[in-house]
């Protein structure tokens, strides 16, 4: 089922509607956000868990569970809500629309999900680069502050609430929650070893729930319209509807709010306009931002975007960034170039990683060149293992399986290029 234009959480996606406070309330944000409040913490956290909303930055833990996992007694430390808006996945675009223009459903969203986990400040920590979008945010936050929506008795709820907004420097590790957090409180961006997780130790060593900005702007709209509403999208455990940002070799890339669960095929022909040269000219695609395997063109016309699916196929919905490869793709050549990434992003923590990831990078210059021997491949593989599942964070995976799935998908195309080299036959695309 395509989702209908009413159905959309995000109004203003597009920019094509007026962003300020009055467009907002307008459009319903920030209607009687004290009434959902006055419901109580308990009543909105088993909401927020019926609703089956996942995590919308890539890793789907369930929102209202995670919620939940702040205590619920005081021991005297006040409570957070940082949200992560450091969106600096490659292919992943669309914070940067929720803030840049419907930044109310995000200010909004603060204060709800504030209140439910008993915090009475939040934190927005915006990548740096992000100028246009962080100054949408601060007017955003400044009417809020000016209509008496934030601050003392926000929204007339009975509620204390502040929202800070805190710009990055432009590290992509910053992404990670605790590096974040190590940021947030002036040090260096470098992840912490959980547990503990940060519900219990997170910011200043206080409790802190750190939310996506998609997973905490859609939950004012999920209070209001019920959890039942969300739920009846996607399929089961994969509920609700979805930010996809769709680029690469489509006639139309795009960001678009679309129904969990729907198939890819759908997607790219209803929203892009299709595979540019027609389906049969599809190569790739990977579905989930550049953290995930990819799928080849033959297992997509079956794909179904949500969580399980994809993870099925080992490969994942991550940030739902669907980055699409044509035939022109020289594929080695572009996972190559995601390996140089991570190596450059690396924080050097932790040695499989730091170690890890100059290596695989250096193995990737030679394939793509042709100029490895094809008993490399194998290795490079376990290289991958080795990395994966030993890290303190989640970056020596993204290392690791978007190279896994090449070799998966792609051996043959590897071994053909290490071939060709050694006869001189080497293709003027992979020798540029
Ligand atoms: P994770 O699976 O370790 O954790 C997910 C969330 O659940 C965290 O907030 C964590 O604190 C919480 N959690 C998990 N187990 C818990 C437990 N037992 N008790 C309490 N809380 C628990 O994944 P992580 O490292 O937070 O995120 C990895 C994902 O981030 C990747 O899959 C990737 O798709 C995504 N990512 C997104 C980026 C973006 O720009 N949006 C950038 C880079 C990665
Ligand atoms: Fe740093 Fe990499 Fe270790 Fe993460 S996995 S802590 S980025 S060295």
């Amino acid at each position: 089922m395509f989702l209908r234009d009413e159905d959309r959480i995000f109004q203003n996606i597009y920019g094509m509607k007026d962003r300020t406070l009055a467009g907002a309330k307008a459009r319903g944000l920030w209607d009687d956000t004290a009434g959902i409040i006055g419901r109580g913490r308990d009543a909105i956290l088993d909401e927020m868990k019926k609703s089956g909303l996942r995590g919308r930055g890539g890793a789907g833990f369930p929102t209202g569970l995670k919620w939940s996992f702040m205590p619920k007694e005081s021991d005297g430390r006040p409570h957070y809500l940082v949200v992560n808006a450091d969106e600096s996945e490659p292919g992943t675009c669309k914070d940067r629309e929720i803030m840049r223009h419907d930044p109310h459903t995000l200010v909004e969203g603060c204060l709800v999900a504030g209140f439910a986990m008993g915090a009475h400040a939040a934190y927005i920590y915006i990548r740096g680069e992000f100028i246009r979008e962080r100054e949408a945010l601060q007017i955003a936050i400044d009417e809020a502050y000016e209509d008496g929506l934030l601050g003392r008795n926000a929204a007339k709820s009975g509620w204390d609430f502040d929202v800070y907004l805190h710009h990055g420097a432009g590290a992509y590790i910053c992404g990670e929650e605790t590096a974040l957090l190590e940021s947030l409180e002036g040090r260096k961006g470098m992840p912490r070893l959980k547990p503990p997780f940060p519900a219990n130790t997170g910011l200043y060593g206080c409790p802190t729930t750190v939310n996506n900005v998609e997973s905490i702007a859609v939950a004012p709209t999920i209070l209001r319209r019920g959890a039942d509403w969300f739920a009846g999208f996607g399929r089961q455990n994969n509920a609700g509807t979805k930010l996809f940002a769709i680029s690469g070799h489509v006639n139309q890339p795009c960001v678009v709010e679309e129904a969990m669960s729907i198939p890819l095929r759908e997607l790219l022909d209803k929203h892009c306009g299709g595979v540019r040269g027609g389906w049969d000219n599809l190569k790739a695609v990977i579905p989930g931002g550049s953290s995930v395997q990819c799928l080849p063109s033959p297992v997509c016309g079956d794909a179904i975007m949500d969580f399980d699916w994809l993870r099925e196929q080992k490969s994942g919905l991550g940030t739902a960034a669907v980055i699409v490869m044509d035939q022109s793709t020289d594929i080695i050549k572009a996972i190559w170039r995601l390996s140089k990434f991570y190596k450059h992003e690396s924080c050097g923590q932790c040695t499989p990683c730091r170690e890890g990831t100059g290596w695989m990078m250096r193995v990737m210059d030679r394939l793509v060149t042709g100029e490895a021997e094809i008993e490399e491949i194998d290795m490079l593989f376990d290289v991958t293992k080795q990395v994966e599942g030993h890290t303190i964070c989640a970056l020596g995976d993204a290392a690791a399986w978007p190279i896994q799935g090449l070799i998966r998908h792609y051996r043959d195309e590897i071994e053909d290029r290490i071939k060709a080299k050694k006869t001189g036959r080497v293709s003027a695309v992979a020798a540029e």
